[in-house]
């Protein structure tokens, strides 16, 4: 049986912003993802996907769209893209586009007309504006939160200059939320997803692809803070968040039923193009949800954010890998596996910060590359970088400002890419270290690309390593799966002798067998028998 590219496709995600810079005004640009396609292709992943790059303000880094069939000139042009899709095509690569459905720019002109109208003209009706509550309307309309923190709506002055309505953003205010049960909107969306297939993208990564569907009665919800936390990454897995998601279902944003709907026209245009078109929904759902989007007639794969906050312990990850299964069990999706993205701590800083989160991380690795499926690697993860450490200054993310500095934010993970060098920039880009965007840290000349190309030891030949086995290896490619969890100690079996081996537990642990990849130099063989010591883990031949 022959499945389509994305089944058990490598994605590597590019977050342009950070990724290189050629013309060295401290920002990446698309020209930048050119100059380094050869450096992606090396790695043997099958696809990218670019996060936005389209005309935005930049209050979101670029989540806050302002026109989604466009180029911000910061990146370069509509040429650079069309150049960019070729090229990486010329190489084997397919391409994903972010789309950002759920809410705007307040930035677009959709926005502005809006504010610019009356209440209850159409203009007000391709986002959600309602009146206010208690005296005056001074009260906003419901008791929802924003995901950034604070209340989700902001009261607007009416073009008379008297107080007016309010309206909805999940997110910061200069993002309003789109009105989905308006049929202009849900066309347009269409029009940008056939705009970016016209120029030859291979498909979608949908954002906050469980939110756009909205109880247009607006109720009050129980518990408004709880709700929203559901949807934070900082937060680790644990009993207690688990039961928080388990709310989710009967939200009046998240997760309803009505999305199925959108997805189906959706689906329908992507089948409509030649060539195999997907799209993978970023969708934090319990598993017994995912058949609303990737049943068969909705979108492709959706993420796994169970797998991507998991705890550092065999038992743990067993557990997320056997309930991933199981809720696909039945749909012709395959399962996802990231372990980070531009919304999450990176993964060495995860999982402890330091010598030892670069161990763990490099042995977590091996599982989501070992498991049947989809794998994504946001950009820096095979250098295994930590977060940045920045000065409270440099802080650019919404989640920073709104919780008023009581949530970090994300720019740590956010930090533009080492190349080579033993300072920053790094080799970024011509820039001066101070006019980049996020700065860089001090001690990262050991993880840059040009320090670890030419050594064995490192993340990034472990990467290559890693994922030129998931499509030489046939046990990689077959059905088989078997987990065992003893003593802190993961094993994976697949088919043809194929072995993963990973080490969560306090002592050293001897197995037998030929090393395939190994995440740590303190990986041993003597004879057939193997020895990992705690923090580490390989990929067997047995
Ligand atoms: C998604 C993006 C995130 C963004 C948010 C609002 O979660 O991944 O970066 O801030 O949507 O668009
Ligand atoms: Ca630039």
């Amino acid at each position: 049986m022959t499945h389509p590219w994305w089944h058990r496709a490598a994605v590597y995600q590019v977050y342009p912003r950070s990724f290189r810079d050629t013309n060295g005004d401290g920002t990446g640009d698309l020209q930048g993802i050119i100059t380094e396609l050869p450096y992606i292709a090396a790695l043997g992943v099958n696809a990218i996907w670019l996060s936005p790059f389209y005309r935005s303000p930049q209050h979101d880094s670029g989540y806050d769209v302002a026109d989604p069939r466009s180029v911000d000139p910061m990146y370069g042009t509509l040429d650079d893209a069309r150049e960019l899709i070729d090229q990486a095509h010329a190489r084997g690569l397919k391409v994903l586009v972010d789309v950002v459905p759920n809410h705007t720019s307040a930035d677009r002109d959709w926005f502005q007309q809006a504010l610019a109208a009356a209440p209850g003209s159409p203009e007000r009706a391709r986002y959600h504006f309602l009146d206010g509550r208690g005296p005056e309307g001074a009260e906003p309309p419901t008791n929802w939160q924003s995901v950034f923190g604070g209340i989700a709506w902001t009261r607007i002055t009416e073009p008379d200059g008297t107080p007016g309505q309010w309206y909805l953003h999940l997110f910061d205010s200069s993002q309003p939320d789109l009105n989905w049960a308006n049929r202009e909107v849900r066309d347009d969306a269409l029009e940008t997803l056939r705009y970016w297939m016209d120029m030859g993208a291979d498909g979608f990564r949908v954002d906050v692809a469980l939110a756009m569907a909205k109880d247009m009665t607006y109720p009050d919800i129980d518990d408004p803070v709880g709700f929203i936390q559901s949807m934070r990454l900082d937060i680790p897995k644990t009993p207690e968040f688990a039961q928080q998601r388990a709310r989710v279902p009967n939200s009046p944003v998240l997760d309803r039923d009505e999305l199925v709907e959108i997805y189906r026209e959706w689906r329908e245009l992507m089948d409509s193009y030649p060539g195999d078109r997907m799209a993978v929904a970023e969708a934090w759902v319990l598993p017994d949800r995912v058949a609303n989007y990737v049943g068969g007639e909705t979108l492709h794969q959706i993420f796994n954010f169970d797998f991507l906050s998991v705890a550092w312990d065999a038992e743990t990850i067993a557990g997320v890998v056997d309930e991933t299964l199981a809720g696909l069990a039945g749909m012709q999706a395959p399962p996802t596996w990231a372990l980070s993205n531009h919304d999450t701590p990176r993964v060495p800083s995860r999982l402890g910060g330091g010598e030892e989160g670069r161990r763990r991380a490099r042995a977590l690795a091996l599982v989501a590359h070992a498991l049947p499926g989809a794998v994504y690697v946001y950009q820096g993860e095979e250098l295994a970088l930590e977060d940045g450490d920045l000065p409270d200054a440099a802080r650019q993310d919404p989640v920073w400002f709104r919780t008023n500095g009581e949530q970090k934010g994300r720019d740590g993970c956010r930090v533009p890419l080492p190349w080579s060098g033993d300072a920053p920039p790094y080799g970024f880009g011509a820039s001066v270290p101070e006019s980049l965007w996020l700065p860089q840290p001090r001690d990262w000349a050991e993880r840059t690309v040009n320090a670890q190309q030419d050594d064995p030891q490192s993340a990034l030949w472990q990467y290559r390593a890693m994922l030129r086995l998931r499509h030489a290896h046939p046990g990689l490619a077959s059905p088989e799966l078997a987990l065992d969890v003893a003593d802190g100690v993961l094993t994976i079996v697949r088919g043809a002798g194929f072995r993963c081996v990973v080490n969560t537990g306090p002592s050293s642990h001897s197995t037998t067998g030929r090393i395939l990849v190994a995440s740590d130099p303190s990986v041993t063989v003597e004879g057939d028998s193997v020895t990992l010591p705690p923090s580490t883990g390989c990929w067997l031949q047995c």
